[in-house]
């Protein structure tokens, strides 16, 4: 009898805490409740089947009692909010921010009647919800230990995932069920200038799965401001995702005040894949921009002096010592080595080829002292940010860009050296307004300074905003690599028009990318944010350049153009050399018409890992275009084009695979052909294993 009172006490004390709510739809239905000891739990449900089963929320701290148990619900609040707003550049015009809300207030009577409460916002595409810290008497300042955000998964998901690391992304994705996480581990991880992995089961977000019963999920997190990032660890018994922080040098994770709150933790879910594409719960989830004018935010097509660094063509530094400093070295009594690439005249072709075909800015890399040892070394004071190379005019650069209508592009590469970087950012920032640079290519390649900070740890992420909002002081746009991956801040900030934070297209000339990268990378980093991924590599044999460099391009050259769709960004490349686009100048032309801002995007079809087909509309024009791309297997691509107005006819340009192309033995031939559609036109599109094709509409 005890027992059976005892039970039914159970029961009712659950049934009493629990909360429940649906999305707009109904067909996502969150539960929250409260476990015996006063945990709080949630789980999720996607159309009746299980997306996350019940799992615990919380936090330890150091030396003060955690935020894991002893709970009590003092109150719950239910509101729901339907907004539609515009992104200063974006994937499509108007963006629907429609959710409805759970607000639950917690405390803890053993701790004093300490509180915190937690924000669910369950949407259509699906859940986000982070923990809130409000002011107090008995909570002020603290330190995170850890996380303790599970996320209990139905089944042994097939994930794409990559090591979890608090230094880089720059891996390729491994596909493989969860199960077999563990025993992939050490392959997976591949050496990185800069890397510290942490478990054999940690992986990074956004991290996508598919269930066996066709679902799609996607957890990662949105707004990471103040706090560090945060990767998950999978126990792979019971297949629960856990929340792992970044440390910092002394291994705490987080120094936070109240009031304040936790980046949200995001769950987008759906049976159809092409939702995932077209989800902008991340950007809902992050604040409206406060910036008052904007209208210096552009978006910006570019080429610039980098490939041929890259691929060993030529260098960043300009002469062959092993050792230089800053201030002591007399670089104009140094012996130039003959194959530094950022020199007056060099850069002028670039400017005179980007003026032709309409781009709107030249990079330029290698153009500052510094560059003979510049990382690896632990070094502090590397560069500073505003001293030219003796063969590197910048006033003369200057005049000539814009006397040719083009924007310069700056690169502040930081080797790391973060605290050296915000020592000099006033008088960088100054140095490229007076010489008519309007964006910065920023990066942070190996181990940070200070040392034993991590690329993800919580000052890092502070730093990478200070950056951000310094930079908008000075109306410059930032594009940040290996920084961290972006969780949707550009709504908020949205000079930060670019990141990278994954395996750009750089890798194709350090070994290459896997065939099936760039499916997948739209399901996984982009969803936080736009990819520099710099496409555009017409020659795809890198022996071309550096004859000691036998890297190929891992897709064919129609594929090239078609990531200029696939892969979303207002900010592209044309990454390959001038003297290459001259020869090709008929399949040049996409991208010199692509847009990279745009009215509306349409997923025609998509599958993670093995293709992807899209259509965007340009931004106030009636102008469309369409990428399709594979993975390693060739394929049909069935395209529509239902989105174009009705009874109108249009001539669609068509960029596909040669015959005989293939990634690996035939990458070059394409074939470029004329035709008419209409709204109702269907095409049946072939690809080339490796393969792809682009279309644009006018
Ligand atoms: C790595 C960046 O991804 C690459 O684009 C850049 O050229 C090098 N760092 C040098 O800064
Ligand atoms: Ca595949």
């Amino acid at each position: 009898m005890k027992r059976l009172l005892s039970a039914f006490l159970l029961v009712a004390c659950c049934v009493a805490n629990a909360q429940q709510l649906a999305s707009p739809d109904q067909n996502l239905e969150l539960k929250f409740g409260l476990s015996p000891k006063g945990e709080p739990t949630y789980e999720l449900s996607y159309k009746k089947k299980a997306v996350i089963k019940t799992s615990k929320l919380g936090l330890e701290l150091k030396g003060a009692p955690s935020f894991l148990d002893g709970f009590q619900i003092d109150k719950s609040e239910k509101s729901s909010f339907d907004e539609t707003w515009r992104p200063i550049l974006g994937e499509q015009k108007n963006i629907r921010n429609h959710y409805n809300e759970l607000l639950v207030t917690l405390s803890q009577k053993a701790v004093n009647g300490r509180y915190i409460r937690i924000r669910f916002r369950l949407f259509n595409d699906g859940l986000g919800f982070r923990y809130e810290f409000p002011e107090q008497k008995h909570l002020n300042h603290f330190v995170i230990k850890e996380e303790k955000t599970q996320f209990a998964l139905a089944g042994d998901h097939k994930a794409f995932w990559l090591p979890g690391d608090y230094d880089t992304q720059e891996y390729s994705t491994v596909t493989s069920n969860l199960s077999e996480v563990r025993g992939k581990m050490k392959d997976a991880v591949t050496p990185n200038a800069s890397q510290t992995t942490f478990s054999p089961t940690g992986l990074q977000t956004p991290l996508m799965m598919k269930s066996k019963d066709g679902l799609y999920i996607n957890i990662h997190e949105a707004s990471l401001i103040n706090y560090s990032c945060m990767s998950l660890n999978l126990d792979d018994k019971n297949m629960i995702l856990e929340s792992w922080l970044t440390p910092d040098a002394i291994g705490d994770k987080g120094y936070l005040q109240a009031a304040t709150q936790s980046p949200w933790r995001t769950i987008v879910v759906s049976d159809k894949a092409a939702d995932i594409l077209t989800s902008r719960l991340i950007l809902n989830l992050n604040e409206p921009t406060k910036y008052k004018d904007v209208s210096w935010i552009k978006p910006v097509k570019y080429v610039g002096v980098w490939w041929e660094m890259i691929t060993g063509k030529s260098t960043w530094a300009y002469n062959d010592l092993e050792s230089v400093q800053l201030g002591v070295t007399d670089y104009s009594k140094t012996k130039p080595n003959g194959k530094h690439a950022a020199n007056t005249a060099h850069v002028k072709e670039y400017i005179d080829f980007a003026s032709k075909h309409g781009f709107d800015a030249v990079l330029v890399e290698g153009w500052n002292e510094g560059w003979e040892d510049w990382f690896g070394k632990s070094k502090d004071y590397v560069f500073d940010f505003v001293t030219p190379y003796p063969d590197f005019d910048v006033q003369e650069l200057h005049r000539y860009a814009a006397s040719k209508n083009v924007k310069m592009m700056m690169h502040h590469e930081t080797s790391g050296s973060v605290r050296n970087y915000e020592r000099h950012m006033d008088k960088a920032y100054q140095f490229m307004v007076d010489n008519g640079y309007n964006s910065v290519k920023s990066g942070y390649v190996g181990d940070i300074l200070p040392r034993g900070e991590f690329h993800y740890s919580q000052w890092m992420i502070d730093h990478y905003l200070y950056a951000i909002t310094k930079a908008a002081e000075y109306k410059i746009m930032v594009n940040a690599h290996e920084a961290v991956r972006p969780t949707g801040l550009s709504r908020t900030y949205p000079n930060l028009i670019g990141n990278e934070a994954a395996r750009g297209t750089e890798y194709e000339s350090f070994g290459g990318n896997n065939a099936d990268h760039t499916t997948i990378l739209p399901f996984t980093r982009l969803m936080g944010g736009p990819m520099d991924y710099t496409p555009g590599i017409f020659q795809t044999k890198i022996s071309a350049y550096n004859p000691e460099n036998n890297s190929f391009v891992h897709t064919t050259l129609a594929k090239q153009l078609a990531l200029y769709v696939t892969m979303y960004s207002p900010l592209q490349m044309a990454a390959d050399l001038p003297e290459t686009y001259n020869k090709f100048l008929d399949a040049f032309q996409f991208i010199k018409d692509v847009a990279v801002d745009w009215d509306d995007t349409y997923v025609i079809e998509a599958e993670p890992g093995d293709y992807i087909t899209m259509a965007r509309k340009a931004k106030g024009k009636n102008e469309w275009f369409v990428g399709g791309i594979s993975d390693e297997n060739p394929r049909t691509a069935n395209v529509t084009f239902d989105y174009l107005p009705k009874g109108k006819t249009y001539t669609a340009t068509i960029y596909a695979d040669g015959k005989d192309a293939s990634y690996d033995k035939n990458p070059q031939s394409y074939a470029i052909r004329t035709i008419k559609v209409t709204s109702k036109t269907k095409l049946q599109q072939p690809i080339a294993p490796g393969g792809g094709f682009a279309i644009s509409i006018k």
